[in-house]
């Protein structure tokens, strides 16, 4: 029987009993094997004001302090955002990772448009995949993934709630990434107020209808404790170490006392690593791409089509004007290529004939300079000869007339 029905989809599902091992265990390890010889991409982008801890969290999140943290300027009339990549490795993992910062956010007068470009760069990047994926001939694989998979939302530690401006931009936000909302320097607040100040900012969130990223529910990770009741995950950072007990352990050395960054008694950050690390950064990627990024191409897709439907048919009639020239572009390209290489292939074998050629008659010039010597050597040895044969002669006549005299004489 046919598992598919010609046409209209899955027909009945026939169970089959394998008789023995076949090997179709092996699929998840072929999977892992792709996956780490392909490498793995993330896209963090961190917002929040000037100076409130972004790189410090990067350095503290990937234990490493080479992540750039040269300051920003204060007085940027306007926000910009800096972009950096790094490749790290851990075992036999490879991970490109880029973190794109906010330089400026919040430091201008007119605090209103701070978000747009933030909106603009997440677009951006959403519209760079769409128009590889649109291309007739794409390379999905190999094209870098620049979408932001998780957008680190510093939160300024005031201790009472979010800022009008925090409003805004989560919630032009929030439907176009992965939103993980951090209280900064939490080492400043204390127990209590942290508490309130969390349970403010939840309550506002409802009350706004802006929805952060849901961390997935693995019993295994946390041990039991669900993770969306920690966030906004209360964080510390910090690039300077202390030796404890032989070891080295990340910390903020204060005149009354030090705050260790990794100490789920003193912050959430040890939470947030472990979250992200170890449940959810397939998790963001997969939800950037069938959450954030299908709405975007649904809502880019509809905007050709309408167009199109409402006689503005430029924007496909365009694209796949462009692609179609794009495509004959390519083919005389390749044309050209093929021919100039066949060209240059025939002068190489002709360069190389002449080459054999000339070998050849300065050998044979050779052999015959040899040869001619040769037959010179040869005849002057056979005049020598000749000179020896006659002397002989002349000799023998001579000792034959010395012997034929006495018998003459005794006559
Ligand atoms: P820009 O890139 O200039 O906008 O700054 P940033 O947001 O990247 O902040 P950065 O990590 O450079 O930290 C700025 C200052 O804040 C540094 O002096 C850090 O040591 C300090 N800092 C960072 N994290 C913490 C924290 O958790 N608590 C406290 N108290 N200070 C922190
Ligand atoms: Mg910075």
């Amino acid at each position: 029987m046919d598992i598919l029905a010609g046409g209209d989809g899955p027909a009945e599902l026939r169970q089959l009993e394998l008789n023995g091992e076949v090997g179709l265990d092996s699929l998840p390890y072929q999977l892992m094997k792709r996956s780490i010889h392909e490498g793995f991409v993330f896209n963090i982008l961190c917002v929040g004001e000037s100076g409130i801890g972004k790189s410090t969290l990067m350095c503290s999140l990937f234990n490493n302090n080479d992540f750039d943290c040269t300051p920003s300027s204060h007085f940027h009339p306007e926000l910009k955002l800096k972009t950096k990549t790094y490749s790290l490795q851990e075992l036999c993992t490879d991970l490109t990772l880029t973190v794109i910062e906010t330089e400026g956010y919040g430091d201008q007068i007119d605090k209103g448009h701070n978000f747009q470009l933030i909106v603009d760069y997440i677009d951006d990047q959403f519209e760079y995949h769409l128009q590889e994926e649109l291309k007739i001939k794409r390379s999905i694989h190999t094209h870098l993934d620049t979408r932001v998979h998780v957008c680190f939302y510093f939160i300024a530690p005031s201790g009472r709630g979010l800022k009008y401006s925090d409003v805004v931009c989560l919630k032009s936000l929030h439907h176009k990434v992965n939103i993980v909302l951090l209280i900064a320097k939490s080492d400043i607040i204390m127990k209590e107020e942290l508490e309130a100040f969390k349970r403010n900012i939840n309550n506002e969130l409802a009350r706004e209808k802006i929805n952060i990223y849901c961390f997935p529910f693995d019993e295994e990770v946390l041990g039991g404790i669900l993770p969306n009741n920690i966030s906004p995950f209360a964080v510390i950072g910090s690039r300077d170490f202390l030796d404890v007990e032989g070891e080295s352990v990340r910390c903020r050395c204060y005149p009354w006392g030090t705050v260790f960054v990794e100490d789920e008694r003193h912050s959430d950050f040890v939470y947030l690593r472990t979250l992200l690390m170890q449940s959810s950064l397939e998790n963001m990627r997969e939800t950037t791409h069938n959450v954030h990024y299908e709405l975007f191409r649904q809502g880019r897709l509809k905007q050709m089509t309408r167009s199109w439907e409402c006689g503005d048919n430029t924007s496909l009639t365009e694209f796949y004007r462009q692609e179609r020239e794009w495509l004959r572009n390519d083919l005389k390209a390749r044309e050209e290529k093929l021919r100039s290489d066949f060209v240059e292939k025939v002068k190489r074998r002709e360069e190389e004939f002449q080459r054999e050629e000339m070998m050849m008659f300065s050998k044979y010039n050779s052999i015959f300079r040899e040869l001619v010597l040769q037959e010179n050597e040869l005849k002057e040895k056979k005049q020598n000869l000749q000179k020896e044969i006659v002397a002989f002669r002349q000799r023998v006549m001579t000792s034959n007339c010395k012997q034929r005299v006495p018998s003459t004489y005794s006559k």
